[in-house]
């Protein structure tokens, strides 16, 4: 559907999670599954830095490059899965992931994301989180439907981002339902859409609206 921002506050809180940070234009930036290419985009333009793209998906990498042609910015878009993504070690200020490490095997993200950081570079995420232990029916429900191996409660992150040898992990709980989001909606359609996708996204909004204030999100920020 083209989706611009894919992950729960949309490029406002993109916005509002960089304005904290020491990033300019001398930062060399990498947005594992970049989607659409929207915040890569909103990095290499408003703060000058220097942006790797990166997603598994075709299609989202043929949106992001288009994005980035219309724009005129120099931002790099690699298709390639962050479990295994063949750059060199230590190459990235920022390493940021919004609503991506939930869809894949999380150690072995995890590991990829702190060997491509340099040290002392941050890494910063924005993800799925539960706010409360699910039952199993209702776990099951969410796994099933969002193709998940696990549902992440925030102690649970904090432990894996350790394990991968991160520091100073902080995870930040949001204000805002998943239900919420201040950023403009943003659509760059395909030609043809399959009719499948809007039952998708209607029964994607059900899930939200029944685990209102369990289904949740966390943004986890850490230093190599
Ligand atoms: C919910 S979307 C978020 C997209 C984007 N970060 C945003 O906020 O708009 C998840 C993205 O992760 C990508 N993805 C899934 N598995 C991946 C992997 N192993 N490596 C890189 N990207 C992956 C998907 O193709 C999709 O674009």
């Amino acid at each position: 559907m083209g989706v611009g921002g894919a992950h729960p506050g949309g490029l406002n809180l993109t916005k509002e999670i960089f304005n904290t940070e020491k990033i300019d234009g001398n930062s060399h930036v990498l947005d594992v599954g970049c989607g659409t290419g929207q915040t890569a985009a909103f990095l290499a333009a408003h703060y000058g830095a220097r942006v790797t793209a990166m997603d598994i998906n075709p299609i989202m990498i043929e949106k992001a490059k288009s994005r980035m042609k219309q724009y005129q910015l120099q931002v790099e878009v690699i298709q390639g899965s962050i479990e295994e993504f063949p750059l060199k070690d230590s190459t990235f200020d920022f390493i940021l992931s919004e609503s991506v490490l939930s869809f894949v095997n999380k150690p072995r993200a995890l590991k990829e994301i702190f060997r491509l950081l340099k040290n002392g570079g941050r890494f910063i995420a924005n993800e799925l989180t539960v706010n409360e232990q699910l039952n199993p029916s209702s776990k099951e429900e969410i796994k099933q439907f969002y193709g998940l191996d696990s549902v992440l409660m925030e102690q649970d992150w904090d432990a894996l981002f350790e394990q991968a040898g991160f520091k100073n992990v902080k995870v930040l709980m949001q204000k805002n339902s998943m239900l919420q989001n201040d950023s403009i909606p943003e659509f760059h359609s395909s030609e043809n859409i399959d009719p499948e996708l809007y039952t998708i996204m209607i029964q994607h909004l059900n899930i939200l609206m029944k685990y209102q204030g369990i289904l949740a999100n966390r943004i986890i920020l850490c230093t190599k």
